[in-house]
């Protein structure tokens, strides 16, 4: 069991950036990964779409032997991950937008978080941001046509920045000086967003947390592989495979 591979699933090449963080700290880990592409965006998807989705990247991520499931999307998360822990008896490890974190060090009392409509509508993140909306003001914004861009490999093409420079310039007016990034596309635009958003404002991205976690809780079910061969890793997509080569610089892609 221990040598079965660490599998993780996105809307398509986001969830690398968690991924380079996983095989980072967990380096004899093998992997599976699931980017549904043909299928992104899910942040402007119905909740009950989204779980659809979760539950067949799921299936087909038990059906190659698994040990343990990455949800490297935050909209996948917190709208699916309840349901799938329920279902499905595997362990599975989320990622939502890092609010707690951007509360605790936050000393403007103001945060902005950039996350799809899929993840800001969703009851999980609701229940976590009320619970700080009393001490911080949260200033969410849905960051709508930012992954069909990152998905087509245009990471500082005119649009983006325009898209950006929209979402991100009115937080700064309410003095935010943490930005959350919450979705797991969005590292990918860290320079382009710093460019607008200064050295003032920290940025809060969870791949590191998510590969933390992701070592503990294979720890503690016994399912850490105590090999030190080298790993092998596993890209399936159902969209372009030269843009996912290109984000992963793993030339091994294959179509499902
Ligand atoms: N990477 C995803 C997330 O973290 C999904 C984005 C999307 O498909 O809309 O939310």
């Amino acid at each position: 069991m221990n040598k079965q591979p660490i599998g993780l699933f996105d809307s398509g090449i986001g969830g690398t950036s968690i991924w380079k963080e996983v095989v980072t700290l967990l380096p004899y880990e093998n992997t599976i990964y699931i980017a549904d592409s043909k299928n992104a965006p899910y942040g402007e998807k119905p909740s009950e779409k989204i779980i659809a989705l979760a539950i067949k990247n799921t299936e087909l991520l038990i059906s190659k032997g698994c040990k343990l499931i990455i949800i490297a999307c935050n909209t996948a998360t917190t709208n699916a991950i309840d349901y799938l822990r329920k279902h499905y008896n595997i362990p599975f490890i989320g990622i939502e937008p890092a609010i707690k974190p951007a509360a605790l060090y936050s000393k403007t009392g103001a945060i902005g978080i950039l996350a799809t409509k899929g993840t800001l509508s969703s009851k999980l993140f609701e229940k976590t941001a009320k619970e700080y909306t009393s001490k911080l003001n949260i200033i969410e914004q849905e960051g709508s046509g930012l992954v069909p861009l990152i998905e087509a490999g245009k990471l500082n093409a005119p649009e983006i920045i325009q898209l950006l420079e929209t979402y991100l310039k009115p937080m700064l007016k309410f003095n935010i000086d943490h930005l959350v990034l919450g979705c797991t596309h969005y590292p990918y635009l860290i320079p382009e967003i710093k460019k607008i958003i200064g050295s003032n404002v920290n940025i809060i991205d969870s791949g590191k947390a998510v590969a933390k976690q992701t070592k503990a809780v294979l720890n503690k079910n016994n399912l850490l592989n105590t090999n030190s061969t080298a790993p092998t890793h596993l890209f399936y997509t159902n969209g372009n495979k030269t843009i996912l080569a290109k984000f992963t610089q793993v030339n091994t892609i294959t179509s499902f």
